[in-house]
């Protein structure tokens, strides 16, 4: 299962980087407003510099919701580099934008997703990679991690290529579930990747086998 980081703040992108555990970063136009950024120019300059931290795909999402608006965005922003997968909400005309952006070659993730057979439908329009949210639907007391499950037995009976990108993760607990019931990637906040690190008994252990070093050799 890959991990993508699930923000535009480049710190925390660097961070991830660094620890030498990330394959791509998602964000959408809420996390980009969080930073800061504004207006065309700086909104490409800082997709531009997220990519060139990672060596992963890059989720840069689209604001028109008609399907000529999103197809001139999306020309924009595959232009702006390799790296750069157009984020495409679950919509018809952004179903539609999808087939056609598949069928030239550029990459895209249909966010938003909700239900199977929203995810059907984004897999038949050849979505590169297909966002269900998870945290969202727990959110309104739905079963988030039953939409993975759901997504993935579908996907492996009718061996639709795209790949599940299980978004709106909000624990390590979220991360772990989606990588036993056949996420192909999580995107996630730093946080709950760091959290996967973590075991009291770890730093119990630890602490015990450096104080017997230190007894044992002075
Ligand atoms: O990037 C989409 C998704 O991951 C948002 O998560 O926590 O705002 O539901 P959240």
């Amino acid at each position: 299962m890959k991990f993508f980081i699930d923000t535009a703040n480049l710190d925390q992108i660097r961070e991830a980087q660094d620890l030498g555990i990330l394959d791509g970063v998602t964000t959408n136009p809420s996390l980009m407003a969080k930073e800061g950024i504004s207006g065309q120019d700086n909104v490409m300059a800082h997709y531009k510099a997220i990519c060139d931290i990672v060596d992963g795909d890059v989720s840069a999402e689209v604001i028109s919701t008609d399907y000529e608006g999103i197809l001139r965005e999306a020309e924009v922003l595959a232009a702006l580099d390799e790296k750069i997968v157009v984020k495409v909400p679950m919509i018809k005309d952004g179903v539609k934008a999808i087939n056609y952006l598949t069928q030239n070659g550029v990459k895209t993730n249909c966010t938003l997703v909700f239900t199977v057979g929203q995810a059907i439908m984004a897999a038949k329009a050849g979505a590169t990679y297909i966002s269900p949210f998870v945290g969202r639907l727990d959110d309104l007391s739905e079963n988030g991690l039953e939409l993975i499950a759901n997504m993935a037995q579908v996907f492996a009976v009718q061996g639709y290529q795209s790949q599940i990108l299980a978004a709106s993760i909000r624990s390590p607990l979220h991360i772990v579930d989606c990588a036993r019931l056949g996420a192909n990637v999580i995107t996630s906040p730093l946080s709950s990747i760091l959290a996967l690190l973590n075991h009291p008994l770890t730093d119990i252990g630890l602490a015990k086998f450096l104080a017997d070093h230190q007894k044992a050799n002075g």
